[in-house]
C-alpha cells in the first residue's frame, strides 16, 4: 500500500483558481479545506464558491440538495493547524516566488510528512520550491486552467526528487477529482501554455506588423483553428496584463521568439482594459495569418517534444480539453500535411533564427504518428491506454486498428496487462456518429466490418496465458462495458459507472455483450441491464459479480496489478441464483418474465418501486431492439461462447438495418427523445 492514501484536501489561496480548484474537489465529493491569509479572504473564496453554485442552481446544473453535500465537503479557515491531517494541499496563492516559498515553509511545518504538497505555479519551476519543503520527494507540479471548477485539464509535474509513488498518488487525485491529468516536465510554461502564449502573441505580431486589421486576425485565427474564440477576445476574457506577463515571463527564459509582441506592450501602456474586436473583415488575408499562426503553433508543440516536456498524445490531449481545440497541435499538423507543416514551421522558426525541431525534420510524409492507444511498461504488467479523453475514449476503426497493433505487442512482452482510459471515462461507447453516418449513406457493410473487427479484438482479451485487467475509473458504457466484461477482471474505483444503453438507441450490444454479460452475472440481471439501460455504480456492479473489486484511487493502480498476476479466467458459466439479497426482486422478475408480458402489463411488479420503475424504462426502449436481445438470450444460453457471439454478428444487420436504429442513434446525436415504433399492444 502506497504511503500517500488521498481522501482529505487543502487548497491554499482561496483567489480565482484556490476557490474553483476548492469548489471541484468538494462537488467530486471529497473533503477539503480552503485556507486564506485571514477570515475576510476565506470568506470572500467561499462566497465565490457559493455564488456560483447558485448560478449552477438556476441553470439546472445541480439540485439545491447537491449543493448543500458540495458545501458540506468544503470547510473555510485561516488557522493552518487544520491541516494536520491533510493527505494533498494545493497551492493556489499570488504567482510571487517568495510569498510561494514561505507558504511552502509553513506547510511543512504544519502538515504530515506524507501529505502530498503541490503548487498551481503557471510560471516557476517546480524546482524553484524543492528548498522550501521538508522531503521534498512528495512535492509536485498540479497546473490547472481557468476555470478550475470546469475545464478538466491538470498538468502533472514532478521535479527530479519527486518519488514515482508521490507522482502516481497526485495523478490519481487528479481522477479522483474527475480532472484529466497529462504528464509534464518542470519546463517553462510546461505544456499547453508554452504553444498557447506563442499563439496569442502571433495574433499581436501579424497586428503590429500591420498585416491585417483586428477584426481580419480574430476571424482568421478562429476559422483555421475551429475555435470560439481569437486571441484578442481571448486576452480580454482573460485579461490582457495575464498575457502579457505570461510571454514576458516565456520570454525571459526562452528567448525573442516567446517575448511578448510590440503591440501587446503599447496596449499594455495605454491602461485599456479591453481590445476593440470591431472592424471589417478582409477575406483575402486569410491564408497569410492562418499560415503564421499553424506555423508557431507547429514550431512549439514540435520543440516540446524533442525537449522531452510532453508527449505528441499530451500536446494534443491538453488542446482538446484544456483549450477545447476541435483538433490538436498534431492533429492539425497531419491535416495540413507534413511537408507544407514543415515548411510554416521552418517560416516561424527562421525569424528567430531558430532550428526546425528534430521530429519535423524526421517526419515522414503520411504524418507524425498520434498513438490514441499506447502500450506502457510498468514493471510485471504492461498498461494499454486509450488517449482520446475528450470524446471519451470513444471506439472507431482507428481506435481498433491502433488497440489491435498494442495488443500485439502487449503480448509479445510476455506479461499480463491492463487496460485504462484517460480521462472522465474507461471507454464510453462506440462512436456514434459513424454509426449515423453509415446509415445515412446505406453503407451498412461498413458497421458490419467494424463490429467484426471489434468482435474478433475482443475475443482475445480473455482466457489467454496472462491475466487481462479493465481498469475503471469513470465511464464504461455500451462498447466500453462489452470491452471490460471481455478482459479477466475489471477493478474500479469507486466512482466507476457501468452500463448498456444500446437498446435506448435502437440497437443491442454486438460486441460479445448478449452472451458474455449473462456468462458473468446470470441471464436475470444480464436482462436487467439490457432491456432498461440502468447504469450500475461501482459497488452495486460488485454485489452482482459484474466486476471483480472495487478500489480508492491510490489503491487502484495497484489493486489492477494484484489481480493481473492472477491466473486467467478461461470461461465463465452463466450463475443461475442471485448472489445479492437486496437485488432478488429484479432476479426473480427477469427470471420469469418475457419481454413481451413485461411491456403488455401482464407481470406483476408487486407494487415493487424499483420494479415499476425497470418497466417504466423498459417502456421507452425499442421494442425491436429489445426482442432481438431477448431473442439472442434465448439461443445463445445453449452454445459454447464462441458459436453464440456469432449470433450477435449475425442479427446485427437486422438491427441497423431498422428504422429504430437510426432513429435511437440520430436522437442521441441531436439530443432528444427517440420516437421508437411501437409494440403492437401498446
Ligand atoms: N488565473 C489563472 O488563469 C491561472 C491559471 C493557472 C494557474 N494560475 C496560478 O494560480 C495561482 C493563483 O492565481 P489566482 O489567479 O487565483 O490569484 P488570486 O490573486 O485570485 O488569488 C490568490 C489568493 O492567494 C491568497 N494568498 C496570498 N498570499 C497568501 C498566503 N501567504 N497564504 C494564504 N493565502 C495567500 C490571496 O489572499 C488570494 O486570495 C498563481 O500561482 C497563478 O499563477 C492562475
Amino acid at each position: 500500500m502506497s504511503q500517500y492514501n488521498i481522501k482529505k484536501y487543502a487548497v491554499i489561496g482561496a483567489g480565482n483558481m484556490g476557490s474553483g480548484i476548492a469548489q471541484k474537489i468538494a462537488t467530486e465529493g471529497h473533503p477539503c479545506i480552503l485556507v486564506d491569509l485571514d477570515d475576510e479572504k476565506v470568506e470572500r473564496g467561499m462566497n465565490i464558491i457559493k455564488d456560483l453554485l447558485a448560478q449552477g442552481v438556476e441553470r439546472k446544473v445541480f439540485r439545491p440538495q447537491q449543493v448543500e453535500k458540495i458545501l458540506a465537503n468544503l470547510h473555510g479557515t485561516s488557522d493552518w493547524s487544520e491541516l494536520a491531517d491533510v493527505d494533498l494541499v494545493i497551492e493556489a496563492v499570488f504567482e510571487n516566488v517568495d510569498v510561494k516559498r514561505s507558504v511552502f515553509e509553513r506547510l511543512s511545518k504544519n502538515c504530515k510528512e506524507t501529505a502530498i504538497l503541490a503548487t498551481n505555479t503557471s510560471s516557476f519551476y517546480v524546482r524553484d520550491l524543492v528548498s522550501a519543503v521538508s522531503h521534498p520527494e512528495r512535492l509536485i507540479g498540479l497546473h490547472y486552467f481557468f476555470h478550475p471548477a470546469k475545464n478538466r485539464l491538470v498538468e502533472v509535474i514532478g521535479h527530479e526528487g519527486t518519488s514515482p509513488e508521490a507522482y502516481a498518488a497526485a495523478w490519481a487525485s487528479q481522477e479522483a477529482i474527475g480532472k484529466t491529468p497529462i504528464w509534464s516536465a518542470d519546463a517553462p510554461g510546461f505544456v499547453v501554455n508554452r504553444y498557447f502564449v506563442p499563439w496569442v502573441n502571433e495574433g499581436v505580431r501579424l497586428l503590429g506588423e500591420g498585416v491585417a486589421n483586428l477584426a481580419t486576425i480574430e476571424w482568421a485565427a478562429k476559422k483555421a483553428f475551429g475555435v470560439g474564440m481569437g486571441p484578442f477576445e481571448l486576452m480580454n476574457v482573460t485579461g490582457v496584463p495575464i498575457s502579457m506577463h505570461a510571454a514576458n515571463t516565456l520570454g525571459e527564459t526562452l528567448g525573442a521568439f516567446y517575448a511578448p509582441g510590440q503591440a501587446l506592450i503599447d496596449f499594455c501602456a495605454t491602461g485599456e482594459k479591453n481590445w476593440s474586436l470591431e472592424g471589417e473583415v478582409d477575406e483575402s488575408k486569410y491564408d497569410v495569418i492562418a499560415d503564421r499562426m499553424l506555423g508557431v503553433t507547429f514550431y512549439v508543440a514540435s520543440k516540446l517534444v524533442d525537449e522531452g516536456v510532453a508527449s505528441v498524445e499530451d500536446i494534443d490531449i491538453g488542446a482538446r480539453v484544456g483549450l477545447r481545440w476541435p483538433a490538436g497541435p498534431f492533429e492539425l499538423l497531419n491535416q495540413t500535411g507534413v511537408e507544407r507543416s514543415r515548411s510554416l514551421a521552418e517560416a516561424a522558426a527562421a525569424t528567430y533564427d531558430l532550428e526546425i525541431p528534430e521530429i519535423l525534420v524526421k517526419a515522414e510524409n503520411h504524418g507524425i504518428p498520434i498513438e490514441l492507444v499506447s502500450l506502457s511498461d510498468v514493471g510485471d504488467v504492461e498498461e494499454v491506454r486509450f488517449n482520446r479523453p475528450a470524446a471519451m475514449n470513444a471506439l472507431d476503426k482507428t481506435m481498433f486498428i491502433q488497440f489491435d497493433g498494442k495488443l500485439q505487442l502487449a503480448r509479445a512482452t510476455g506479461k499480463p496487462f491492463v487496460l485504462r482510459g484517460t480521462g472522465k471515462a474507461f471507454v464510453a461507447g462506440a462512436d456514434i456518429k459513424f454509426f449515423v453516418d453509415s446509415l445515412n449513406s446505406d453503407s451498412y457493410p461498413a458497421i458490419a466490418e467494424f463490429a467484426g473487427y471489434g468482435q474478433k479484438l475482443f475475443a482475445t482479451l480473455g482466457g489467454g496465458e496472462h491475466a487481462t485487467v479493465s481498469r475503471l475509473h469513470g465511464l464504461a458504457l455500451g462498447g466500453g462495458a462489452e470491452m471490460a466484461i471481455s478482459t479477466d477482471y475489471i477493478v474500479a474505483s469507486p466512482n466507476a459507472v457501468l452500463g448498456f444503453p444500446e437498446t435506448s438507441i435502437g440497437i443491442f450490444p454486438g460486441l460479445g455483450g448478449t452472451q458474455r454479460l449473462p456468462r458473468r452475472i446470470g441471464y436475470p440481471f444480464a436482462k436487467y441491464l439490457l432491456y432498461t439501460g440502468q447504469m450500475l455504480d461501482a459497488r452495486t456492479a460488485l454485489s452482482i459479480g459484474l466486476i471483480d473489486a472495487v478500489a480508492d484511487f491510490s489503491e487502484l493502480d495497484a489493486t489492477c496489478y494484484e489481480w493481473a498476476t492472477k491466473k486467467s479466467i478461461v470461461g465463465r458459466e452463466a450463475p443461475t441464483s442471485c448472489s445479492h439479497e437486496k437485488m432478488q426482486a429484479v432476479w426473480d422478475f427477469f427470471e420469469q418474465y418475457s419481454v413481451d408480458e413485461i411491456l403488455s402489463g401482464e407481470a406483476d411488479c408487486m407494487g415493487n418501486p424499483n420494479l415499476e420503475k425497470a418497466v417504466k424504462r423498459m417502456s421507452q426502449k425499442s421494442y425491436h431492439a429489445l426482442k432481438l436481445c431477448e431473442a439472442l438470450f434465448v439461443e445463445g444460453a445453449h452454445l459454447e461462447l464462441d458459436r453464440a457471439l456469432e449470433l450477435e454478428s449475425r442479427d446485427l444487420a437486422t438491427a441497423f438495418n431498422h428504422a429504430d436504429a437510426l432513429e435511437g442513434l440520430s436522437a442521441l446525436l441531436e439530443g432528444r427523445r427517440p420516437n421508437f415504433q411501437q409494440p403492437a399492444f401498446a
